[in-house]
């Protein structure tokens, strides 16, 4: 077996170009079983690329596995494994090296076999000068093009994610400080009563000295309101405080039916509201949940709302919750053209778990767009309504919290979004 391997000593730096971006020289692998043509194959090209020599096809893939080759120069007639073997093997180590075939006398089949096995290009031989070195030019053209093409793909795809995982970031940011926002706003009422009977109070005592009994007694009653209603501020502050503070693992002090209370008030102000019907049930008796105040009211916010978008008719909006004493039967939902259950290998299927659902009797989900509503920008409601990014972020915070999401829709019915989240008791004072 006759393999030799030479690679040119000179620097590839050309003057002028950045001294800190030399570009790597091509790595040409000639594989020919004749000593003639590899050598003169050799001279043409030792000036221009790195080059390695085999003289048969195991010696040419065992080259291929230890090296990063960019074009091989192959004949297809060779003693032993056949080119169109070797060809087929290199291409299995690295699909990206591009390979030149030498021919003889081959039929048709075999060239076709050769393209079919993506070989870039066929030489006759004996070849000429000019012939091979346009052939091998434009193969590491084409290999140099590609692998570019190739990080550019891969760059561009990585910074999509990112812009992707920035944007959900941002929109959550953004629902989470409208709940905040209408937290505090819940305070401005007591306050409001608060000042006012306080000025009451002050007018009433004016500047007397002593008070009559009927004054005292109208002091009394406005204090008893003004006390429940610092009372009021109080508990609003402290709900705002624990959303604020609260780790996972320590016991929630807000309870479900306190969460659904904030819902009411930010869907009655919320314009997708319109006319349509709301009703929320609530939990017979309250219970704590182990996902964040704030992430269970943005999950059940999002529902709600694209529930009230879903048909530009006057229908209903149901959101009920109950608790069940059993885990789910995983076994009984399927995933089919109406319903689909979702991050079911992360679901903590302990009992007591929390079921939130929140229905609509509008259109429906059509079949073929099921599939698709959880993916990020996915929507039917045009880039100026939609976002496509409310089903995602309620599949996230689900997920997070080891919950399960589950949908079930039919044409004309209307749709459930159905919410488990493993329930947790309430923090006690
Ligand atoms: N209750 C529903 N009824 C019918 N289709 C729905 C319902 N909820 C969601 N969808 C469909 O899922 C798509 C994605 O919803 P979403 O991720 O919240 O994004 P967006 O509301 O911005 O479109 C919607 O565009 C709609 O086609
Ligand atoms: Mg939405």
């Amino acid at each position: 077996m006759s393999l030799s391997s030479t690679s040119s000593t000179d620097t590839d730096l050309v003057v002028g170009q950045p001294v800190a971006t030399p570009r790597r020289r091509g790595t040409l692998l000639i594989v020919d079983d004749e000593e003639g043509p590899r050598l003169s194959l050799q001279f043409i090209f030792k000036d221009d690329y790195d080059i390695l020599m085999a003289s048969n096809g195991p010696a040419a893939i065992e080259l291929a596995q230890n090296n990063r080759i960019d074009v091989a120069v192959l004949d297809i007639r060779m003693s032993g494994m056949s080119g169109i073997e070797v060809l087929e093997r290199l291409k299995f180590v690295d699909p990206s090296i591009e390979v030149v075939m030498m021919t003889a006398f081959e039929t048709t089949d075999t060239m076709r076999q050769a393209l079919r096995l993506r070989a870039c290009d066929y030489i006759n031989k004996p070849f000429d000068l000019a012939t091979m070195r346009a052939a091998v030019a434009n193969a590491m053209q084409r290999r140099t093009l590609e692998s570019e093409i190739h990080t550019n793909a891969e760059k561009l795809q990585e910074l999509l994610g990112e812009l992707q995982n920035q944007k959900i970031e941002e929109q959550m940011t953004h629902t989470r400080g409208e709940i905040y926002a209408s937290i505090i706003h819940d305070i401005n009422g007591p306050l409001t009563v608060i000042s006012g009977f306080i000025q009451i109070m002050n007018q009433r005592i004016g500047n007397s000295t002593r008070l009559e009994v009927e004054d005292l007694e109208f002091i009394k009653d406005r204090l008893r309101t003004i006390t429940r209603q610092v009372t009021n501020c109080i508990e609003i502050s402290r709900r705002y405080l624990s959303f604020l503070r609260r780790q996972t693992d320590e016991a929630p002090r807000v309870g479900v039916n306190q969460l659904l209370t904030d819902l009411s008030h930010l869907v009655r102000v919320h314009p997708s509201k319109q006319n349509n019907h709301f009703e929320i049930h609530p939990l017979a008796k309250d219970i704590g949940v182990s996902m964040h105040g704030t992430d269970v009211i943005q999950v059940l916010l999002n529902l709600t709302v694209n529930a009230f978008q879903c048909s530009p008719i006057t229908h209903s909006v149901v959101v009920e919750c109950r608790l069940l004493e059993q885990p789910l039967e995983l076994g009984s939902f399927k995933d089919g053209p109406q319903e689909r259950l979702l991050n079911v290998e992360n679901f903590k299927n302990s009992a007591p778990l929390l079921k939130m659902s929140v229905r609509d009797n509008g259109p429906g989900v059509p079949a073929e767009i099921l599939p698709k509503i959880f993916q990020p920008y996915f929507t039917t409601k045009g880039t100026n309504h939609g976002t496509g990014l409310g089903l995602n972020i309620v599949q996230r915070l689900i997920k997070e919290a080891k919950g399960a999401l589950h949908v079930r829709t039919e044409m004309g019915e209307g749709t459930t979004f159905t919410v488990y989240l493993p329930a947790v008791p309430l923090a006690t004072a």
